[in-house]
C-alpha cells in the first residue's frame, strides 16, 4: 500500500508499506478515506518528538471504511465508515474508566509519558498512522465511531482531534458568563477553541497570532476580536491594556512549543536546542492572565522549557489545566452540536490533495504557505 513515510527531519515521502494485518483480536484495518495534516505533525516533522524513527508512517486524525475486524471485536462491522479518535485507548483502564482517553495507561509502553496516539513516534507508542491507504486500529471497539449517515465525512475527520481539542481546552478553562477568553494561536485548534469558548458563556473572545490570514478567518468563523502580535511591542502590555488592566479571565494555549514572537527562545530552543521548542506563548498566557484566573494548555510541548514565570503563577493564584484531548468523551455533544448547525468543522479546511502529494502539503502546511488551515489527504484507492 501507499503510505507516507518520515524520512529525517523537514522530509517526508511517499512509499509503498506492507499492508497492515490484525496483529491482535481487537485490531480493525481500516481503508482510509480522508485524513488530515495537524499541526502535531508539525512538531514530528520539525524532527522534535523524541524517539521519531525513520520509517515512521504519521497522521492521528482519519476516516475510513472497516476493511477487516478482529475475532473479538463487536461494536463495528466490517463496511462501516468510521471516524478514528486520534488517541489509541484501551478503554478498561484506571484512566480510561474515568473518560480520560488521552491517558489511557495501557496503550503505551511509555505512558508514564504520554497515551498511545496514532503516528506519533515511538513515544506515543509506535503506532503507524493514517496517512496511508490502510492503517491498524488497535483496541477498535473502544475508539472508531460509525460516521452519522447525515454527517458529511469532511466534518467527521475533523471531530477525530482539532474539533475536540479546541472544545476541551474551553471547557479546561472553566468559563464562567461574561468571562474574557484569550486564545494564542488562529490555527485549527485555536480557531475551535475561540468558536467553543461561546459555548461556555464567554462574553468577549480574543484571538492573538501574527498570520493574518488566519486572523481574518477566526474573526468571522468564532467570531473573535483578532490580533497580531507583531503590530505589539509587547502583547502582555497590549493585553492587560485591552481588559481594563486586569488581564484576561481565562487564557488558552493553542500553539505549543514552536511558538513564533522571541529571539531568545528561537536561539535557545529552535536552533541550539537546549530547551524543547520555544514556551513564549505559554509566557505570555501566564502573564496577561487575571489573578486568579485559568490558563488552558492544549498547544503540545516537549519535556522543558526556559524562562517559563513561574512563579507568577503562584503569586497570581493561576490554575492551569492542561491535557491532551479525550476525544471519545467529548463526541456525542460535538456530534450533536455539529447537527444542530453551531459547529460547521469542514469550513476550515482549504487544502485538499491526493496522498501522493503530502510532502507537498506538509511544506504548504508547515510554511503557512498558500492560505492553507487545514490540509486534508485522500487516497485514490
Ligand atoms: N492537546 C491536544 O490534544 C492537541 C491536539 C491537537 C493539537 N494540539 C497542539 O495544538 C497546537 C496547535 O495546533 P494547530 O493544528 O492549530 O497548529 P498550527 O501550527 O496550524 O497553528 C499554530 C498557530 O499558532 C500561531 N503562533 C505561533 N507563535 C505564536 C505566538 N507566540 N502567539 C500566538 N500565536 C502564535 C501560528 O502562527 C499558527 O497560526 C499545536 O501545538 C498542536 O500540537 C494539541
Ligand atoms: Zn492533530
Ligand atoms: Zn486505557
Amino acid at each position: 500500500m501507499l503510505a507516507m513515510e518520515y524520512r529525517g527531519p523537514l522530509r517526508v515521502r511517499l512509499e509503498q508499506k506492507p499492508m497492515p494485518v490484525i496483529q491482535h483480536p481487537l485490531d480493525a484495518i481500516v481503508r482510509v478515506t480522508r485524513s488530515c495534516i495537524c499541526g502535531s505533525d508539525l512538531h514530528l516533522y520539525n524532527g522534535e518528538v523524541p524517539d521519531t524513527r525513520v520509517g515512521m508512517t504519521f497522521g492521528h486524525e482519519f476516516c475510513g471504511i472497516v476493511e477487516e475486524i478482529g475475532p473479538e471485536v463487536q461494536n463495528l462491522s466490517v463496511g462501516d465508515h468510521v471516524l478514528v479518535p486520534f488517541n489509541i485507548a484501551c478503554g478498561r483502564c484506571h484512566f480510561c474508566k474515568q473518560g480520560l482517553f488521552g491517558n489511557c495507561h495501557e496503550a503505551n509502553a511509555q505512558a508514564t509519558a504520554v497515551g498511545g496516539i496514532f503516528g506519533y513516534s515511538h513515544t506515543a507508542g509506535g503506532y503507524d498512522g493514517g496517512q496511508a491507504e490502510y492503517v491498524r486500529v488497535p483496541y477498535a471497539d473502544v475508539g472508531p465511531t460509525v460516521i452519522p449517515s447525515w454527517m458529511d465525512p469532511d466534518d467527521a475527520v475533523l471531530l477525530t482531534d482539532v474539533v475536540p481539542t479546541g472544545y476541551q481546552a474551553a471547557e479546561m478553562g472553566g468559563i464562567q458568563p461574561g468571562d474574557t477568553v484569550v486564545v494564542f494561536g488562529a490555527g485549527p485548534v485555536g480557531i475551535m477553541a475561540a468558536r467553543c469558548a461561546w459555548f461556555f458563556g464567554a462574553g468577549r473572545v480574543i484571538v492573538i497570532d501574527h498570520l493574518d490570514y488566519r486572523l481574518e478567518f477566526v474573526r468571522d468563523y468564532a467570531p473573535a476580536e483578532v490580533y497580531n502580535f507583531n503590530e505589539m511591542d509587547d502583547p502582555v502590555v497590549f493585553l492587560k491594556k485591552a481588559t481594563d488592566s486586569l488581564g484576561a479571565d481565562v487564557c488558552i494555549d493553542a500553539v505549543g512549543g514552536d511558538a513564533s514572537g522571541n529571539r531568545l527562545h528561537a536561539v535557545f530552543g529552535k536552533k541550539l536546542k537546549l530547551e524543547a521548542g520555544s514556551p513564549i506563548a505559554l509566557h505570555w498566557a501566564i502573564n496577561s492572565v487575571k489573578k486568579g484566573g485559568v490558563v488552558s494548555i492544549v498547544g503540545v510541548y516537549g519535556p522543558t522549557g526556559n524562562m517559563v514565570p513561574i512563579g507568577n503563577v503562584v503569586n497570581k493564584g493561576i490554575t492551569i489545566r492542561s491535557n491532551q484531548a479525550s476525544v471519545k468523551r467529548l463526541l456525542p455533544r460535538l456530534i450533536e452540536h455539529v447537527e444542530a448547525g453551531r459547529l460547521n468543522p469542514k469550513a476550515i479546511i482549504t487544502h485538499r490533495a491526493p496522498l501522493e502529494d503530502v510532502s507537498d502539503l506538509y511544506h504548504i502546511f508547515s510554511s503557512k504557505l498558500d492560505g492553507c488551515i487545514k490540509p486534508v489527504l485522500v487516497p485514490r484507492h
